[in-house]
C-alpha cells in the first residue's frame, strides 16, 4: 500500500509524542523500550523549569490555589445567562454589573467611596496605568524609589516621564517633590517591594500637596488584601475621591492570568479616560467580566481570599523561623503583609548572592532589580509561593548560597 511521505512522517511525530519512538538530531527513529524512555528526551525549557525548586519571584499568589471548580461555576453561570446583547461588544468601561459590584466591594474591604459610574474595569492593573498616562499626556509623575520597575517602563513608553523619589519609614518622601510632577504614584497599603505602610500623617501630607499643586495621586493598591498582623490600613482613594485615582486587580488574589483590574477615578477624569480606552481597545471580554461580578457577589471572592490570607500568613511565620535559624543575622523589614518579604543580608553582595541561591534552585529578586541600594544584599522573597514544610529547605538552599 503506498502512502503519502505526510502520512507517515504525521505517525512518526504521533508516535513519538506519545513516547513510543525517539526521534533525536542525525541518527535514525529508535523504537523505544517504554514510553517512560522518551522523557530522557526533554525540550529545553523543561529543563530549565526543573533546575528550578523554588520560583520565588515577588508578585505572585500560590496559583496551585487557584479555585478551579468555583471560578467554573461563576463562568458557567456568565455564559448560560449571556442573552444575545450580551454576545455583543461590551461597553468600552466594563459591564454595568461589575462595575457595580466593584464599586460596592472595594467600598467595603478597602473603604474607597465611588459609585459603578467611577470605576472602568482594566486589563489588570498594567492597563490602569497606561489609560491613566494617556488621558494625562506627556508629564512628570512621581515614582517610589525603590519601586516597581515594570510600571515606570509602561508609563515612560506612553510618554509620561518618572522621577524617582526616596522613600522613607513613613513612605514617599513628600517634602522632596518636585513642583513639576502632575502626578505621583504610590503603593500606600504596602510599599513595593521595601513593604513599609504609609503613615496617617504622610498620606495626610500627600494629598495636602497634591491638591496644592494641582496634581493627582496614583494609589496602586496591588496586594492590600493581605495584611496578617491588623486590619489594613483604608484606600487613600477613601480620603479624597476628587484627587486619587484608585487601582487594583485580581493578579494577587485570583490569577495573573485573569488580567482583570479596575481603576476608579474622580468624577472630573471620566470623559477624558474613556477617551483614551476608546483608542486603546475594543472593550474586554465580557463573559469574564461577568463571571468576576457573580464570584464577588456570591462571597466566592472573599471566601477565596480569606482562605489564602490563613495559609500565606503561616507561609510567612515558617519561612521567618527558618531564615532566623539558617541566616541568624538577616533582618526583615516591612509590614506583615503582602505576598513578599524584603529580607537583608548583612555583608553579602546581592548580584552574587541572588545568582547562588539561583544556582541551588532558588529564584528571587535582589532588591535593586527594583532600584534599591543598600549595604549588603537585600532578597525579595515571595513566601506565598513556598510551599508547605518546605520553609526549612529553602532558607537552608539561601544560607548554602550564601556561604558559597
Ligand atoms: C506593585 C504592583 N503593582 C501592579 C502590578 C500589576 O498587576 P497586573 O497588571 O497583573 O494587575 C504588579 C504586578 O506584579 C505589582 O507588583
Amino acid at each position: 500500500m503506498a502512502v503519502s511521505r505526510g502520512v507517515v512522517s504525521d505517525a512518526y511525530a504521533q508516535l513519538a509524542a506519545e513516547g513510543w519512538l525517539l526521534i533525536a538530531p542525525r541518527s535514525g527513529p529508535r523504537v523505544a523500550s517504554s514510553p517512560r524512555e522518551h522523557k530522557g528526551v526533554r525540550p529545553l525549557y523543561v529543563e530549565a523549569a526543573e533546575a528550578v525548586r523554588y520560583d520565588l519571584r515577588p508578585g505572585r499568589p500560590d496559583l496551585s490555589r487557584f479555585p478551579r471548580a468555583d471560578w467554573l461555576r461563576s463562568l458557567g453561570a456568565a455564559v448560560r445567562g449571556a442573552g444575545d446583547a450580551e454576545l455583543d461588544y461590551p461597553p468600552i468601561a466594563g459591564t454595568e454589573r461589575l462595575r457595580a459590584v466593584l464599586a460596592a466591594y472595594r467600598g467595603r474591604v478597602r473603604g474607597t467611596l465611588a459609585t459603578g459610574e467611577d470605576v472602568l474595569v482594566c486589563l489588570g492593573a498594567a492597563q490602569a496605568f497606561i489609560t491613566i498616562a494617556v488621558a494625562l499626556g506627556p508629564a512628570q509623575v512621581a515614582v517610589e524609589d525603590p519601586g516597581h520597575t515594570g510600571i515606570r517602563e509602561l508609563l515612560r513608553v506612553r510618554g509620561l516621564e518618572p522621577v524617582p523619589m526616596r522613600v522613607d519609614e513613613e513612605g514617599i518622601v513628600v517634602h522632596e517633590l518636585p513642583y513639576s510632577v502632575r502626578a505621583i504614584l504610590v503603593t500606600p497599603a504596602h510599599q513595593f517591594p521595601t513593604g513599609v505602610v504609609m503613615s496617617a500623617r504622610r498620606r495626610a501630607d500627600l494629598l495636602a500637596w497634591a491638591e496644592r499643586r494641582d496634581a493627582i495621586v496614583i494609589e496602586d493598591d496591588y496586594d492590600a488584601e493581605y495584611r496578617y498582623d491588623r486590619a489594613p490600613v483604608g484606600a487613600l482613594q477613601g480620603l479624597r475621591p476628587d484627587l486619587v485615582f484608585h487601582i487594583g486587580s485580581v493578579s494577587k488574589t485570583l490569577a495573573p492570568a485573569l488580567r482583570l483590574g479596575w481603576l476608579i477615578a474622580p468624577p472630573a477624569w471620566h470623559e477624558r479616560l474613556l477617551l483614551a480606552r476608546e483608542g486603546l481597545d475594543h472593550g474586554l471580554p465580557a463573559l469574564e467580566q461577568h463571571a468576576l461580578a457573580d464570584f464577588i457577589e456570591r462571597g466566592a471572592y472573599d471566601r477565596h481570599i480569606r482562605r489564602s490570607a490563613r495559609a500565606y500568613r503561616r507561609r510567612r511565620d515558617a519561612l521567618l523561623e527558618a531564615l532566623a535559624r539558617e541566616l541568624p543575622d538577616a533582618t526583615v523589614s516591612g509590614a506583615a503583609a503582602g505576598l513578599h518579604v524584603a529580607v537583608h543580608v548583612p555583608g553579602a553582595d546581592e548580584g552574587a548572592l541572588v545568582a547562588a541561591c539561583r544556582e541551588h534552585g532558588v529564584v528571587l529578586d535582589g532588591a535593586a532589580q527594583h532600584g534599591a541600594h543598600s549595604e549588603g544584599a537585600t532578597l525579595l522573597i515571595s513566601f506565598a509561593a513556598v510551599p508547605d514544610a518546605a520553609a526549612g529547605h529553602v532558607a537552608a538552599l539561601i544560607a548554602t548560597a550564601r556561604g558559597r
